[in-house]
């Protein structure tokens, strides 16, 4: 298992399996085949809504707890020190679980610092092995940093070949902030796997496009959470640690990046509105 060392000392899987957008009904059957495949790393949200299946998979695994690393997020309808705590419950209710590994704020809305001081308390009553925030911009990141006790251990913000994110990593290299990719593969957007220049790496070293992708960005020290709900990819997308790419190689595909989300911007003031009021049953 290829791990990392975040600032409080845990040790995080490189490779995770996200469940974003895997209906309730089919999660449980997925993440069974996620662990089966060799993930021990399982990404979940209170707003994917699938928290209770990603427990019974746990649950029917028979995989020891302290083998698995587990994250859930906090949802923006439920910031602030009370309602967060409440909802961290509510969370590890659904999952079954004494405790999870990761609890990150989703979003960088509503009270970001009365959601911080839970986490910090969840934190240090051992609840949350580590806490830490997801789409966090630098100076939202900075900012809370700066003014609270427990630094993030992890940021979990949109990192693919499209928008790489590199000077964001640095910073977060120099505050001790481990970033976590998520959508790598743009959900496929921008027809990443199609895309000419990672077709022919992928061709070079008789790999996929996905394989190529998880590659750069594990070589680059990101932790990454592909998505698959089919078993094959899974497997896939587990298999970048038998090969690396060139220096040439990583240099190409920072060509790729277009400094941009594919996805949305979390600035944008219609998206801060939208995003900040909605509900877990929206
Ligand atoms: N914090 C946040 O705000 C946030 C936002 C988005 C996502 N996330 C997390 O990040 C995880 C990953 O991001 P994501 O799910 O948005 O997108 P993603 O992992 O970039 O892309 C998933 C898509 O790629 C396809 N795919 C997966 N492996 C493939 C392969 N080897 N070859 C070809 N196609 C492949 C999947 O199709 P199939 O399923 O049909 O294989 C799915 O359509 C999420 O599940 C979630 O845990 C967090």
């Amino acid at each position: 298992m290829h791990t990392v060392t975040l600032n409080n000392g845990v040790e995080m899987p490189v490779i995770g399996f996200g469940v974003y957008q895997i209906p309730p009904g089919d999660t449980e059957r997925a993440v069974t085949e996620a662990l089966a495949a060799g993930y021990r790393s399982l990404d979940t949200a209170a707003a994917y809504g699938n928290e209770e299946a990603v427990g019974r998979a746990v649950a029917g695994s028979g995989i020891p707890r302290e083998d698995l690393f587990v994250t859930t997020k906090l949802w923006v309808s439920d910031a602030g020190e009370d309602r967060a705590r409440r909802a961290f419950d509510t969370s590890l209710r659904k999952l079954g679980t004494d405790y999870v590994d990761l609890y990150l704020i989703h979003q960088p809305y509503g009270d970001v610092h009365g959601s911080w001081r839970a986490m910090e308390a969840l934190h240090r009553e051992g609840l949350a092995r580590a806490v830490g925030v997801s789409n966090f911009h630098s100076d939202r990141l900075v900012d809370l940093i700066d003014h609270n006790e427990v630094t993030p251990a992890v940021n979990q913000i949109e990192t693919h070949p499209f928008f790489q994110r590199t000077a964001e990593q640095d910073l977060m290299r120099g505050r001790g902030v481990q970033i976590e990719s998520w959508g790598p593969f743009a959900e496929g957007r921008n027809n990443l796997f199609t895309d000419p220049l990672l077709t022919g790496i992928a061709a070079a070293h008789g790999r996929s496009v996905a394989q190529v992708v998880l590659r750069w960005l594990v070589q680059r020290g990101v932790v990454v959470i592909p998505k698959s709900v089919r078993a094959e990819r899974m497997a896939e997308n587990l298999a970048v640690f038998d090969f690396a790419l060139t220096g040439e190689q990583m240099a190409a595909v920072a060509s790729l990046d277009t400094g941009a989300s594919a996805f949305f911007d979390h600035r944008d003031p219609e998206m801060v509105s939208r995003l900040g009021n909605a509900t877990l049953d929206d």
